[in-house]
């Protein structure tokens, strides 16, 4: 982790939890967040960012939403804009998760629009690229993630509002994980793709995240990394210890 950046650490809830529950997650991550030196970030589900912001309130715990449309509103059946993420007091959206990308079609153009317009509302973008099982085994991964670099960073993109995930797809809830120097070698790859994006500056500070299978066990090894800067967390963020315990690992 270099000097300059402040390290992010993201909890992915994903489909998950009833108001109830997502209160009480929220209340233990706000009560056990004090002492704890990098930013914190939930993002919930749609439903639950309104009980979320509010227990929030008051605490340096920020919120984010897992997707955005791109555009500002209209007739988009089931879908959340940026601006309405921002009026409920996200200061992130997630876009492009591989979970998106699969599930729904999403594609880097898809994702790039999804970007911008995030940044339109305000909103820092957290930009997730990763390749399949079948690209690693070929060979393909560094090509996989500066193409999705390449195809996915606007062209307003800046280290202050936008944020980089590499989330491996083989590794997301599979408890496998690339070894560290597997890590280190795509994160420096990836910000070389920010550079020839963005420029160096841009790149230098960029927040570069690694997401799958993170755990409190597994954290430190990942997060004393020169080229990761926090960690976006999936089924470890569903555990307020264990969340609190990864953001901690990492001082
Ligand atoms: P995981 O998910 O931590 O459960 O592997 C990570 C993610 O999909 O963001």
């Amino acid at each position: 982790m270099a000097g300059d950046r402040t390290p992010l650490i993201a909890g992915n809830w994903k489909m998950n939890g009833l108001r109830a529950d997502g209160r009480a997650l929220a209340r233990g991550v706000a009560d056990g967040s004090a002492g704890v030196v990098v930013e914190l970030l939930v993002c919930p589900p749609a439903t639950l960012l309104a009980p979320v912001a509010e227990v929030l309130r008051g605490s340096s715990v920020r919120l984010g939403g897992q997707d955005c449309h791109a555009a500002e509103n209209g007739a988009h059946t089931g879908d959340v804009a940026a601006p309405m993420l921002a009026d409920i007091g996200c200061a992130y959206v997630i876009v492009g998760h591989s979970e998106r990308r699969q599930d729904h079609g999403e594609s880097d153009a898809a994702v790039r629009a999804k970007a911008a317009a995030a940044h339109r509302a305000g909103l820092t973008a957290i930009v997730c690229v990763g390749e399949t099982e079948q690209e690693r085994d070929i060979g393909r991964t560094l090509d996989v993630v500066a193409g999705q670099i390449q195809g996915s960073l606007p062209a307003n993109g800046t280290a202050a509002n936008t944020v980089v995930a590499y989330e491996p797809i083989w590794a997301i809830g599979t408890g496998r994980t690339p070894t560290p120097e597997e890590i280190q070698g795509v994160h420096a790859h990836a910000r070389q793709s920010v550079a020839a994006a963005l420029g160096d500056d841009v790149a230098g500070g960029m927040r570069i995240l690694y997401g799958g299978s993170v755990k409190p066990d597994n954290a430190a090894e990942f997060m004393r990394l020169s080229d990761v800067d926090g960690a976006l967390v999936g089924g470890a963020s569903l555990k307020a210890d264990d969340f609190l315990a990864i953001a901690r690992s990492c001082g």
